[in-house]
């Protein structure tokens, strides 16, 4: 199957290019930009038999003041991308997020929960994945939550040079989610699609962990004698409100794979250790 990658230099971009698959050819933001570049001219040119969209406007509190660029990229956009698989018969992996829930419940997100973002970046991804899903393309959506990898900006990797070099790290201890591995995420998204899943999904690693639960495992993976203190999330005001329990319903493991390891497996690897 000839695959087409969206956002190739991306943390997520970067783990599909990983997977050794040869017919993948992987685009970056200088090669095709979303709310920007003519998805039909692409594909009518390319003919992949499957796009995978891994560009996105991922700042979340930055997307509090620029709404209208997020949502051209995340919403608008990828309506458009959806109808051009449509229009040339390719198919669609889309990725989304747990961020477009309230994290009002106390039990995980299934993918037929009601949505109800609560931060623009949540709303310009609930946005796109209605939009996607009216275009009529052959389509698979996987929201995902608390992604990490071994390159790219992410929390292991923050945290994880925090605690090296600072005698003491205060960490959120009032917001639950899943950690995901990035690779682990990639190859799951392309067996679901490769096994007829399509509509919505949940792939994550987990188990669910607070931030301050996700620092200790970090600090346990590569050691250190920074002390870590859990806090409420009020002691770091942010622009974008964040849902205090965003767990995803995990839609592996239920006939279609293995759940995904534990997220501990990969923290020497995201660690560089
Ligand atoms: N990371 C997480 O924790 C997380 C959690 C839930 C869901 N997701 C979803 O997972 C997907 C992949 O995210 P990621 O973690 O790989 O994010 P990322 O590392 O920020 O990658 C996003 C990529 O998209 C590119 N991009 C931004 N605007 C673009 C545009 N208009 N046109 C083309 N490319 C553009 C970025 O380029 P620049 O760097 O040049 O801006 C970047 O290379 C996204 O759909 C995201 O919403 C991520």
């Amino acid at each position: 199957m000839t695959l087409l990658v969206l956002g190739g230099a991306g943390m997520l971009g970067r783990a599909f290019a990983g997977l050794g698959r040869s017919e993948l050819r992987s685009l970056r933001r200088e090669d095709f930009e979303l709310g920007h570049s003519d998805p039909f001219e692409l594909l009518e040119r390319q003919r992949p038999q499957l796009v995978i969209n891994c560009a996105a406007y991922t700042e979340v509190d930055k997307a509090e003041a620029e709404p209208e660029r997020a949502h051209l990229v995340n919403a608008a956009a990828v309506g458009k991308l959806a109808e051009a698989c449509q229009s040339v018969g390719s198919g669609l992996i889309h990725f989304s997020t747990d961020y477009v829930f309230d994290g009002s419940a106390n039990v995980p997100y299934e993918p037929d929960a009601p949505k109800r973002p609560i931060n623009v970046y949540g709303q310009t991804k609930s946005d796109g994945e209605d939009l996607a899903l009216q275009s009529g393309a052959e389509l698979l959506i996987v929201r995902t939550s608390w992604v990490f990898a071994p390159w790219g900006r992410n929390f292991v990797r923050t945290m994880g040079e925090l605690l090296r070099t600072r005698p003491e790290v205060r960490v959120v201890a009032d917001q639950v989610g899943c950690p995901t591995y990035a690779p682990d995420l990639a190859a799951r998204a392309l067996a679901l699609y490769e096994s007829n899943v399509r509509g919505v999904a949940h792939v994550t690693n987990g188990p669910p962990v607070s931030w301050y639960e996700f620092a200790v495992a970090i600090q346990e993976a590569q050691g250190s004698d920074a002390q870590i203190i859990p806090v409420p999330s009020a002691d770091f005001p942010r622009p974008a409100p964040r849902p205090h329990y965003s767990v995803l319903s995990s839609t592996s493991g239920r006939g279609i794979g293995e759940a995904l390891p534990d997220f501990r497996k990969h923290l020497p690897a995201a660690l560089g250790l």
